[in-house]
């Protein structure tokens, strides 16, 4: 068979993992002959290919990014770029397309599987946000590296008796600041699925400050909201898929809390440092086991599915599953675990 791939949305550690597995099954166990679209379901509009064998992905493993390159265009908000899709997968000869991406890119994968597309999804996201699997490549990654900023945060806030903000992404959900905040010791999470109150989260502050504690540490998601009418926030240009750009969250909040409770505060953007350089061997292993989880779905036949990670099998879920809903964080992870150490 005639295989493509490609990568759609925020890049995420891991994609090349993921194509060095498709090509390696693909090519020694079926015999097939791999390409790549280039920079996301850009790549399909314009018929842009390169061919992708067991050569060019050597050495790719434990490189972050996509040898690909990716995008965020949509193909349905650009005029004629459904039929645009269509026309290079049968001018290319491509009989099957694997979508490495997010909502936004398996969306579109979704879409096209309803024109008759034979379309296969791998679930990717730093944000952990697709529903249909319980861990998206690349989420690792994004905790661990936030990790590693709040250990290194705590000793210099810790040694100027100050608050620190650090901001993380997660637009529509909070999971990289749930897990990294519990895994860090935070003082305070704010996550976009609790809009939260500013005067309590000073109130918070204030009552660890007075037993002694010199130092906390408030982890935000960049996608958290203060509950309607207490704060202001900025806003950003929006993309083809309706999503706004963030950032700014961390330090409107670090501002207010120094006006308030008038502790010295100071906020940290992460920001894509959480999304480049290499995958944890976590991922790196969860993004081989779904590459070869790609192909073996392609020779079945399963089009118009994305492979997933339940209990700890892979298994697949029909692409409706996956872009439905957007998987948020639990609350008993959240209210149960996480707050039990808020501003103790
Ligand atoms: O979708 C992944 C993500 O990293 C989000 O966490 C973040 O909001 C967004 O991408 C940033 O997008 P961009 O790289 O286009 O600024």
């Amino acid at each position: 068979m005639r295989v493509a791939m490609l990568t759609g949305g925020g890049d995420c550690p891991g994609l090349n993992a993921v194509m060095r597995a498709v090509v390696r099954k693909g090519e020694r166990h079926y015999g097939d002959e791999l390409v790549g679209f280039l920079d996301g379901w850009r790549g399909v509009i314009d018929g842009a290919v390169r061919p992708l064998d067991v050569e060019a992905l050597r050495g790719t493993l434990p490189r972050g990014g996509t040898i690909l390159g990716s995008s965020r265009t949509n193909p349905f908000k650009i005029e004629g770029g459904v039929d645009a899709c269509k026309a290079s997968m049968e001018a290319l000869g491509i009989d099957a397309l694997i979508a490495i991406g997010g909502e936004d890119t398996l969306g579109v994968a979704e879409k096209l599987h309803q024109l008759g597309v034979h379309v296969i999804g791998v679930p990717k996201t730093i944000d952990n946000d697709l529903s249909g699997t319980e861990l998206t490549f690349g989420f690792d990654t994004a905790v661990q590296i936030a990790t590693e900023a709040i250990d290194r945060l705590h000793t210099t806030a810790e040694s100027h008796h100050r608050v620190m903000v650090v901001e993380v992404m997660g637009r529509h959900a909070g999971h990289i600041a749930v897990w990294s905040g519990i895994a860090g010791g935070a003082t305070m999470i704010l996550i976009p699925e609790e809009p939260f109150d500013i005067d309590s989260v000073c109130d918070a502050l204030r009552r660890r400050h007075e037993k002694g504690n010199y130092a906390s540490i408030v982890v935000v998601a960049e996608g958290a909201v203060p509950e309607e009418g207490t704060m202001e926030l900025q806003t950003g240009e929006v993309d083809q898929f309706g999503h706004v750009r963030l950032g700014g969250i961390g330090n409107s909040l670090a501002e207010a809390i120094e006006d308030r409770t008038g502790f010295e505060t100071r906020q940290t953007v992460l920001g894509h440092v959480q999304r480049g350089g290499t995958p944890t061997a976590f991922d790196r292993v969860l993004a081989t086991r779904f590459g070869v989880a790609a192909i073996d779905a392609v020779h079945d036949g399963a089009f118009g599915q994305m492979v997933a990670l339940q209990s700890g099998d892979i298994v697949r879920v029909p692409l409706t599953e996956a872009v439905g809903t957007l998987k948020t964080v639990d609350p008993d992870l959240y209210h149960g675990v996480a707050e039990v150490f808020f501003a103790g």
